[in-house]
């Protein structure tokens, strides 16, 4: 449990980046990436693509210097087909002195495969929401606790570092609002079953600044704001706003996806995530460091989008492409 001897929070709206300086070798502030393009933006993909293509995405993230990619899933392949090759995108990948490489795992027996394979870190995923848990995970939130209880035990034995997820932080596709002291109250649980970093999931991408900012106050008050990180999907356009509004309050993690792939299986209207070419423009633009490298992840993305059939849609990255023609 997480001692309240200082509100880091309200320190933090003050002076954030006094309290999570964390120096680049460039003297910037730096601010961490989370890639989940292999995970959360494929998993929604209606074209399956070879497991030769997913390798071929993730060396590609990893030769960009980003310091973490969600790689794979190890779900239900009944309910997510997509992510029914994680035990061999796992096994393929070679250890990265820049990158770490992290799974979805939602059970033991997630767990289980995850460590056959030769998983070092796993990511929990639960949601803030009763109606969301049951469609995503097929349990009540108590039920999926229950389960997390047994996969983070087992993972700690494994020397397996964990990392979690909360859904649905603003608003649940079946619910409608969701209530920021719930969020804060979900997310405490996976703090203290020892998740270094909890992600705060706008499922559905319709958060707003405002309402961005109340609930990483609220979230904030009950786990320390270093192991927070925010995941937004960018459904009203809103992702970067909240970004913004999250570095605001001190957040200094963000979860974003190569070209805005992605998206939920389960949760109707969820669009692309957050695309990882325009929130690398905004935080260099602010002024912090990603240690990403820019016209790398650019081609990355305009590669993965040919090979997927889709438009290229990261804003930033079409700019940046248009300029390096000329
Ligand atoms: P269930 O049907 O209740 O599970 O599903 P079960 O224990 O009754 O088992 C049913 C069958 O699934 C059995 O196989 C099990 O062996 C198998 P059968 O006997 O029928 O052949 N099974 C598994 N197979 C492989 N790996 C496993 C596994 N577990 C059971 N781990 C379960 C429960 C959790 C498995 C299922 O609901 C599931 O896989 N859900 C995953 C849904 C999902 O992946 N959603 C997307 C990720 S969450 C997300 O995207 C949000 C996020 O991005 C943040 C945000 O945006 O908010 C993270
Ligand atoms: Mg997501």
């Amino acid at each position: 449990m997480y001692t309240r001897i200082i509100p880091i929070s309200s320190f933090s709206r003050f002076c954030p980046k006094i309290l999570t300086r964390n120096l680049s070798s460039a003297g910037r502030d730096f601010i961490k990436i989370v890639e989940v393009g292999p995970r959360d933006g494929l998993q929604n993909e209606k074209k399956l693509i070879s497991l030769e293509t997913k390798l071929e995405l993730i060396r590609r993230l990893t030769k960009c210097n980003i310091p973490v990619i969600e790689a794979a899933s190890f779900v239900s392949p009944k309910w997510v087909p997509q992510m029914a090759d994680s035990s061999n995108v796992i096994k393929a990948l070679k250890d990265s002195q820049s990158t770490k490489y992290t799974s979805l795992v939602p059970n033991e027996k997630g767990l289980e495969l995850a460590y056959s394979a030769g998983a070092k870190e796993i990511a929990i995923f639960g949601a803030a929401s009763e109606a969301f848990s049951q469609k995503n995970i097929n349990c009540s939130i108590d039920k999926s606790f229950e389960n997390f209880s047994k996969v983070t035990k087992l993972a700690k034995q494994f020397n397996m570092a964990i990392r979690g997820y909360v859904s649905c932080v603003i608003a649940c596709p079946y619910e409608g609002k969701i209530s920021a002291d719930v969020v804060a109250s979900v997310s405490e649980r996976m703090y203290d079953l020892g998740c270094y970093e909890i992600s705060l999931g706008d499922t559905i991408g319709v958060a707003t600044p405002d309402e961005t900012r109340n609930l990483i106050r609220k979230v904030s008050s009950a786990i320390p704001i270093e192991n927070l990180a925010v995941h937004f999907h960018d459904t009203y356009g809103q992702a970067i706003a909240n970004i913004y509004a999250s570095i605001l309050e001190g957040i200094r993690v963000v979860d974003s996806s190569v070209a805005g792939l992605g998206g939920c299986p389960y949760a109707a209207g969820a669009s692309g995530n957050v695309a990882t070419e325009d929130v690398v423009y905004l935080l260099e633009g602010l002024g912090y460091s990603t240690g990403i490298d820019v016209p790398a992840l650019v081609d990355t993305g305009r590669w993965i989008s040919s090979q997927l059939e889709r438009p290229y849609s990261s804003k930033a990255g079409q700019a940046i492409h248009a300029k390096s023609q000329k």
